[in-house]
């Protein structure tokens, strides 16, 4: 299956949006957002090699999506990182993260299709992830350590995978996945209008 395919919304999907809707994100929730993963991830999520790559930079704006619920409560999380690869641009997704009880509604499909749709307009060329294989696979998410990527820590190598959201974008680009240079959050552009799954 396809990226694009993917992204198309799925009869699941539809019937989510009745209940659920995917929104930009506001700097507003980013306290519920620290709770819901360390509810979901435990405290010590912040030790992983990723939160090395965000230490001290804002996610990408355009690319910060929450999933509400039609009273407006916050049920799930999505935002991306930037990153450089021996200096161009590229994106990380996640963190991700549902609450327990809406978990395995679809929401976490939903959210993600919509986030690397968003990305893909947005000029986005190519977005890292480490999670289950499982999870990403259906997105067009490959494995990063065979394509010469190398993240700056430990991590499980076939948790690390890639997605090129441009053909082609991924090649001539290996080497170590670093924190993007303060101050240039990311390549794309910023979208001419909200992105909504
Ligand atoms: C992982 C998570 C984001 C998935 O979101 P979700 O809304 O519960 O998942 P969806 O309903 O979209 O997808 C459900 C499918 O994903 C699978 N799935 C759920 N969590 C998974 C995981 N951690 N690894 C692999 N597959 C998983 C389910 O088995 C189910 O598969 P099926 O459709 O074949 O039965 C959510 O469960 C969560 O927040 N977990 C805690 C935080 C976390 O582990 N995040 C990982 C991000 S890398």
């Amino acid at each position: 299956m396809t990226f694009d395919s993917f992204a198309k919304p799925t009869p699941q999907t539809t019937d989510l949006q009745a209940t659920f809707r995917i929104v930009p994100q506001t700097t507003a929730c980013e306290p519920l957002i620290d709770d819901l993963l360390d509810r979901t991830f435990g405290a010590e999520r912040q030790e992983k090699t990723v939160y090395r790559l965000r230490e001290g930079l804002p996610a990408v704006e355009s690319l910060s999506f929450v999933a509400v619920s039609e009273d407006g409560d916050l049920i799930a999380s999505l935002r991306f990182w930037p990153v450089t690869i021996t200096g161009r641009p590229a994106i990380l997704l996640g963190p991700l993260a549902v609450e327990p009880k809406h978990q395995g509604l679809g929401m976490g499909r939903a959210l993600v299709a919509a986030g690397l749709k968003a990305a893909k307009q947005q000029g986005h060329q190519l977005c890292l992830v480490v999670g289950d294989p499982a999870y990403y696979a259906p997105y067009g998410f490959i494995p990063a350590c065979p394509n010469g990527l190398i993240l700056p820590g430990p991590v499980a190598p076939e948790r690390f995978q890639v997605l090129e959201l441009v053909a082609g974008a991924i090649e001539g680009v290996r080497g170590l996945v670093e924190r993007a240079p303060e101050g240039r959050t990311t390549e794309g552009r910023k979208p001419e209008r909200s992105v909504v799954a």
